[in-house]
């Protein structure tokens, strides 16, 4: 089978080896607040914390050809035009290779002798992309190249940047310095107070261009642009259309001989009084102020120039190849850090990468982007979600806790006094956002979720007494265990007829709307609701996450109580209790009400008819309520959960995975709205939605059964592809839907890196499958493997302690632990104690 490309572990990269991959395959560069998102063809774009109001390149999505436009460089060797990353030019290299590692891609290129590497970064707690281009002469004859390098200017907001062109026209503005830095000050001397640079730090250019026609040519495209084909830039200065920044240089190579070039294209803000330089002549007369800031009084500034001494420093910063270097060592001894906190030997080198590496990694990227900007999400769509980063943290929290605790306090500003919730938030203001709606009544139990999981790691019990507003509005504030105690009542206040949970616009499916109603297609599934009066629609996702993290909630304030946060054992009892009631109540409800005999249902529409039961004509089956309730373990002595699960296999599983439902809608359902919308086996009509494979995965470790998990965590786990060309997209991360057996071409996957498959993959391998839980106390050991696993260790970092642990299964059980020694003692229970230190734990299944 043809491959394009391989993993190669000890660098922790994934190395593409052809430039035609099925698809861009892109990586992520920066991990706080300057993000690049690049192709292995160095396309893509920049921006400054939110994707949509800070665009910095610009990108066009779904152009023709794909993937057009990035940071490109171009080399005119005098016989050849070409680019190391094979694109634009297209040129037939002699060699390519492409190394997506963690938060840098290097792009390496060669052509008549000549080779071109470049790699692309984004220093730590820097505004600024630092692109490192390497020439290196092969031959033994002397090398003159011409090099363009090329960036296109976004005009900030991505969104008006792609639609208000009789504005956008008139507006650009550049500044240019000595030829070597092109910046860009759009709008910046009426309300904006930031620009961005594109510097060549560590060598004079011979020339620039600003403006994209002249450099391109109104009749050409990014692969052959006039100056680079004439060879000679036109040193274009941009006033209106399209700004764009490129260098050129002129470059002599000795045989063998190699030059880096640094070029560094960054962002930066000044505050009012320090926006403008001063007038020419004036230099001298800028002073500083008690604080040490320099200050100029307004009379004497040039209200066209950007002030750029930031600018100045951050390319002072990076102007030697050493500097440089130094920068991209800490990055990667930073990632060094973040992997150490989990690592695993299976003797699987598929697994090890997932767990060691990509896995950990994407759980980073979904950290910071939520569902904001990937090759499928435009950036301009979704800010992040209430829902997706609750789940996201999860998966990131063990890395880096303290931004964790920060992003729970920001989403929970967000929420309304009844608990309910903007279902995303702008990451640029923190403000919640109706764009895409609210009213999903599964948003506030994810707060639970993710605020457990934050506990459980660090055992900071504090995050609770934060006092934290409601919808950011000052004067408002409640604890945040006020907001937990608020987002279970949520549920417990919004019951329908058979006193399971109403669903609201929607739970987690966003596209089973049961009060939408739409017949006009001008109108968003996603924020219509036509219906929703007198709405009986219920959801059993909703109950069987409600149960879930609900005896999390209980668990947690019995934890409060035997630990007497702030006096309050009485009353933490009390609410433990009190919340008990109502999870007993409701899984008497699912019980009731909720089982179809071989599956739990899925949910009651408008009308209060059964969704996902063998009566309906299709969608009989659906997977998040099984994933839920067997989660949550509901009517396990009954036999549901096994039961449920079988139905799984039986239905919806296939040779790719789990699908969403079965059988597959084939015609549209107004009662039901987008998810019959899909054509049959794509997103959320039997698609296989890798976000809930691990729901039933871990169900089947509730049920024991770790042959099952097993081989449910393979199918869709990235390491296990096997038919690059048919899965289409990177084959080193999850995505969110492969295409399911009622699709035209199952298997190809669709919406790879921003997921809650990665968070929730991490949580099953770690936590279910090889068993090694977080808890308020320390570590629950609890492996559920399949039988041919007869031995693995785990390092575990938890808090100040780590762990070395060997679980061997002698007898390939799939369960159960017989016993457990801790640094040689053997104890009489599962879960050992976080004490710090170097501990080591033996485990005998
Ligand atoms: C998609 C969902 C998505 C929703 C909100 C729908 O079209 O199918 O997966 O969550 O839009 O953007
Ligand atoms: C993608 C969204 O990001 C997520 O929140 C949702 O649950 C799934 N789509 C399913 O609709």
């Amino acid at each position: 089978m043809k491959t394009f490309g391989y993993f190669d572990d000890k660098n922790r990269e994934y190395v593409i080896t052809n430039p035609a991959t099925p698809f861009p395959w892109i990586n992520y560069l920066g991990n706080e607040d300057f993000f690049g998102l690049i192709s292995n063809t160095a396309g893509g774009y920049d921006f400054y914390k939110d994707a949509k109001f800070r665009r910095i390149t610009r990108y066009r999505y779904n152009g023709v050809p794909m993937d057009a436009g990035g940071r490109y460089f171009y080399i005119n060797d005098g016989e050849a035009i070409w680019s190391p990353g094979w694109k634009p030019c297209k040129t037939p290299l002699d060699s390519y290779e492409c190394r997506h590692g963690m938060n840098y891609t290097r792009i390496t290129g060669s052509k008549n002798g000549v080779e071109a590497s470049v790699l692309f970064f984004v220093p730590l707690k820097t505004w600024a992309e630092v692109q490192k281009l390497t020439l290196r002469n092969t031959t033994d004859e002397v090398k003159r190249l011409k090099i363009f390098s090329f960036t296109e200017w976004c005009l900030w907001n991505a969104a008006t940047d792609m639609e208000n062109f009789q504005r956008n026209w008139s507006t650009g503005e550049v500044e240019i310095e000595n030829g070597s830095t092109i910046y860009h000050k759009t709008e910046y001397k009426e309300r904006r107070n930031h620009y961005a640079f594109y510097a060549l730090t560590n060598a004079k250019a011979n020339g620039y261009d600003t403006d994209r026609e002249s450099f391109i040519g109104l009749y050409n495209g990014f692969e052959a642009p006039q100056c680079v084909v004439a060879g000679k830039p036109s040193n274009s200065v941009a006033h209106g259309w399209s700004p764009i920044a490129s260098h050129y240089v002129e470059v002599e190579l000795k045989p063998g001989e190699s030059k880096d070039f640094i070029f560094v294209l960054g962002y930066e803000e000044n505050e009012q009084k320090q926006k403008f330089a001063p007038l020419s002549g004036k230099t001298a007369e800028r002073d500083r102020n008690t604080e040490g800031t320099l200050i100029t009084s307004l009379g004497e500034l040039d209200h066209t120039i950007i002030n750029k001494d930031k600018a100045h420093a951050v390319i002072q910063r990076f102007s030697t190849v050493e500097a440089v270097d130094a920068d991209f060592e800490e990055l990667r001894q930073m990632w060094d850090g973040l992997l150490s906190k989990f690592t695993v030997k299976s003797g699987d080198e598929r697994l090890d990468r997932m767990v060691n590496i990509w896995n950990q990694y994407q759980c980073m990227i979904t950290f910071c982007f939520s569902r904001s900007a990937s090759f499928f999400e435009s950036g301009v769509g979704r800010g992040m979600g209430f829902r997706d980063s609750n789940q996201d943290l999860v998966g990131f929290v063990h890395q880096v806790p303290s931004r964790a605790r920060q992003r729970i306090i920001d989403i929970a500003s967000t929420q309304f006094p009844d608990g309910g919730c903007y279902h995303q938030y702008q990451p640029l203001t923190k403000r919640g956002n109706n764009d895409i709606g609210g009213g999903f009544n599964d948003d506030p139990c994810w707060l639970i979720f993710g605020t457990v999981a934050y506990i459980k790691e660090t055992g900071d019990f504090s995050i609770l007494d934060e006092m934290v507003p409601w919808d950011n509005e000052p004067g408002t504030e409640v604890t945040l265990f006020e907001h937990l105690r608020i987002s279970f009542n949520h549920v417990v206040e919004n019951l329908g007829p058979h006193m399971l949970p109403l669903i609201g616009r929607a739970d987690w499916n966003d596209c089973l709307n049961l009060n939408c109603f739409s017949w006009d297609p001008n109108e968003s599934f996603q924020t219509t609701e036509n219906n929703s009066e007198g709405s009986k629609a219920e959801s059993l996702m909703i109950a069987g996450l409600f149960v879930l993290t609900g005896k999390q909630y209980v668990e947690l304030c019995q934890e409060m109580a035997k630990r007497g946060h702030n006096d309050g054992a009485a009353a933490y009892t009390k609410e433990a209790d009190r919340a008990q009631g109502c999870i007993d109540a409701m899984v008497e409800a699912v019980k009731k009400h909720g089982w179809d005999g071989e599956w739990y249902l899925r949910a009651y529409d408008f009308y209060g008819n059964k969704i996902g039961s063998k009566e309906c004509e299709e969608g009989k089956i659906f997977i998040e309520s099984q994933g839920f309730c067997t989660m949550a373990g509901i009517g396990m002595e009954e036999g549901m959960v096994e039961k449920a699960l079988d139905s799984c296999k039986k239905y919806l599983d296939c040779e790719h995975g789990m699908v969403l439902n079965n059988p597959a809608f084939t015609r549209y359902y107004v009662e039901m709205g987008e998810i019959s919308s899909y054509p049959a086996g794509y997103k959320e009509n039997a698609g296989i939605f890798c976000h809930n494979n691990p729901w039933v995965i871990i169900g089947e470790t509730v049920a024991r059964r770790g042959n099952d998990a097993w081989e449910h965590y393979t199918k869709i786990c990235p390491a296990w592809i096997k038919d690059q060309t048919l899965h289409k997209i990177e084959p080193y991360v999850y995505c969110q839907m492969v295409a399911g057996k009622d699709a035209a071409k199952p298997g190809e996957g669709k919406n790879s890196w921003l997921t809650g498959t990665a968070a929730w993959n991490w949580l099953t391998i770690t936590q279910y499958i090889l068993g090694i839980r977080p808890t308020y106390d320390g570590l629950e050991i609890d492996p559920c493997i399949p039988e041919t696993l007869k031995e693995y260790t785990v390092r575990r970092v938890l808090r100040d302690a780590t762990f070395d642990i060997t679980v061997k299964n002698p007898d390939g059980r799939q369960s159960g632990v017989r016993s457990i020694t801790l640094d040689g003692k053997t104890i009489e229970h599962t879960t050992i104690p976080a004490t710090p230190g170097h501990h080591t734990v033996e485990v005998l299944m």
